[in-house]
């Protein structure tokens, strides 16, 4: 048997972040339960993955006429200097994907969905019809307000759904293989309108990271 590998991804713009805390948690756990386990971390807001460029788009075309579905393919579309240069950006993003069993991604609400840093790694490392099928993804999230099922502001909520839906229907993981957990409510730190809801917002941060242990500890 092969040594689990965690791929573990940070978004979040500040380092005192209630994702990243959420993330850590997760990570901890799955590093305790499994030493000498293979642990990847990057960080998509310190390290910012590049937007995909022109010569980044013809690689994806080449691939889609092409029927190239194995990404140990995909450097077979490569044929400019231009498109070798975008290859050289995909490449390392990709193999760390690939090699992962796991993929926690930790990420920050920003305007009702993910922030540009993740985006730019999904659009960087997403190809057409590419399966991730046999991999567990796991996403701490934190958001300044509450958006749970039943609340005003659910259907705004473009950060789990768009995720959940994303990881479904290009990634083909079933919904058993997707762990969400989060904190909610954090703007109750900062915003007096919200106040009142601070122990709702502590409480939720609470769950969250008994959750984010309980999860680490049984990947
Ligand atoms: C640029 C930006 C946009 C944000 N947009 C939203 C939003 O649409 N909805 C929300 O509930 N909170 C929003 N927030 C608040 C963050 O989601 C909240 O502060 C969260 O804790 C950030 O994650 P972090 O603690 O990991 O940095 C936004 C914050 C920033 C900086």
């Amino acid at each position: 048997m092969t040594s689990p590998t965690l791929l573990h991804l940070d978004a979040s713009a500040r380092r005192r972040s209630f994702s990243r805390e959420l993330g850590d948690a997760v990570a901890g756990a799955w590093r305790t339960a499994h030493p000498g386990a293979t642990y990847l971390h990057r960080d998509l807001a310190l390290t910012p993955v590049p937007q995909i460029t022109e010569a980044w788009t013809e690689l994806c075309d080449h691939i889609l006429e092409h029927g190239i579905t194995d990404p140990t393919r995909y450097r077979e579309a490569v044929r400019t200097p231009e498109q070798a240069a975008a290859w050289a950006v995909v490449e390392p993003l990709l193999a760390e994907l690939l090699a992962a069993d796991t993929v926690l991604i930790a990420t920050p609400m920003y305007n009702f969905s993910v922030p540009a840093s993740l985006k730019a790694w999904i659009d960087q490392v997403t190809f057409p019809r590419m399966s991730l099928a046999g991999r567990r993804f796991v996403v701490a999230y934190a958001r300044g307000g509450a958006y749970g099922p039943g609340t005003p502001r659910h259907p705004y909520d473009h950060q789990e759904r768009y995720l959940r839906d994303f990881f479904a229907g290009h990634f083909a993981i079933p919904d058993e293989a997707m762990d969400f957990l989060g904190t909610e409510l954090v703007n109750a730190r900062v915003d007096p309108a919200l106040a009142a809801r601070r122990t709702a917002h502590d409480a939720s941060r609470e769950a969250a990271l008994a959750a984010a242990r309980k999860t680490g500890g049984a990947l």
